[in-house]
């Protein structure tokens, strides 16, 4: 994959989205679906830009509805085809290379191959698993209300799916990145605390710990790896979303570093590229507690409890 063309994949994105008390009640901030970037697969397709503004439509209405209530997105066949081949392709690198909490998790959201799930049916079930839950976006959000709410143990997730033109790329995070890549983790109680703390040190953190933020964000929750009975899996979205990216990670061409936090919070990624450095967690519970106490470093004073609801349920 050439350079330039896998940009903002995983990114938390650019600079127009609403303040994050804004977010649920405003129509504003986030770019202009129909006019999608001309080196967009579906850029010169009029019939996949009119697809992605009725699923634009439908997370507006999610936040015009006073219940908040995420609508149906009714798929394509055409559509539906494109997650089939993604999903099977994903499945086969998957057996070898995820994290076994993944796996477990992925397999009792029914999340399958056969159809593309619905982000309602997959946030009630979060929100059972460890108060997490979905909350249906049209594209790009920026960095710090993106990880706001993470903070209110909310992910902005994506709707649409990639063009049918190049079934194995996307230049933006699409439903397969979401749900492939993202959605089983959060299932994960320390993980989804791990990025409640995440969310809510964005709230309060200067512009250089926003950054900061970012990159721990980018090397755990887009790119990480944890070591799990003596192997080395991954947990991270970027990588369980993309087969050529998962496989890359396990070559000679990786550096996979054990995880320490001052350093991955200090270590620039390019995210046009394959990445060629890695971090490895020893656990979820290190990972949340580390955070914790950088978290806490920004502001001493004010409210930085993180409560998250409840001891996470009986899952399904
Ligand atoms: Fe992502």
């Amino acid at each position: 994959m050439a350079n330039g063309q896998r940009r903002q994949v995983f990114a938390m994105q650019t600079a127009t989205a609403p303040a994050i008390e804004d977010f649920l009640t405003a129509n504003v901030g986030v770019e202009e679906i129909s006019s999608l970037p001309l080196d967009h697969p579906g850029a010169h397709d009029p019939a996949y830009r009119a697809r992605r503004n009725y699923i634009a439509d439908l997370a507006r209405q999610y936040r015009l509805d006073p219940e908040h209530k995420i609508p149906e997105a009714v798929y394509t066949q055409q559509e539906t085809a494109v997650w089939r081949h993604a999903s099977r392709q994903l499945e086969q690198v998957h057996a070898r290379r995820a994290c076994s909490f993944y796996l477990e998790a992925k397999q009792r959201l029914g999340i399958s191959p056969f159809r593309i799930p619905q982000l309602g049916d997959l946030s009630a079930k979060l929100t059972v698993a460890s108060g997490f839950r979905l909350a249906p976006v049209e594209g790009l959000v920026e960095t710090r209300a993106f990880l706001s709410w993470l903070g209110k143990r909310t992910m902005l997730s994506t709707q649409y799916i990639r063009h049918h033109s190049r079934p194995d790329y996307t230049p933006e995070p699409d439903v397969v990145h979401e749900v492939i890549g993202h959605v089983p983790m959060f299932t994960v109680p320390d993980f989804a605390d791990f990025s409640e703390f995440i969310g809510k040190g964005a709230v309060v953190a200067t512009d250089e710990q926003l950054a900061q933020l970012g990159r721990l964000y980018w090397f755990t929750v887009e790119f990480g790896l944890i070591e799990e009975a003596g192997e080395i899996k991954a947990f991270g979205a970027g990588l369980l979303s993309s087969f050529s990216e998962l496989e890359h990670a396990f070559t000679d061409k990786v550096e996979r570093r054990p995880f320490n936090l001052e350093e991955v919070i200090h270590t620039k990624f390019d995210y046009s590229d394959m990445q060629p450095l890695l971090f490895v967690i020893p656990s979820y519970a290190y990972l949340k507690e580390v955070t914790r106490k950088f978290i806490r470093s920004f502001d001493k004073t004010g409210d930085l409890s993180v409560a998250p609801v409840g001891v996470p349920k009986a899952v399904w």
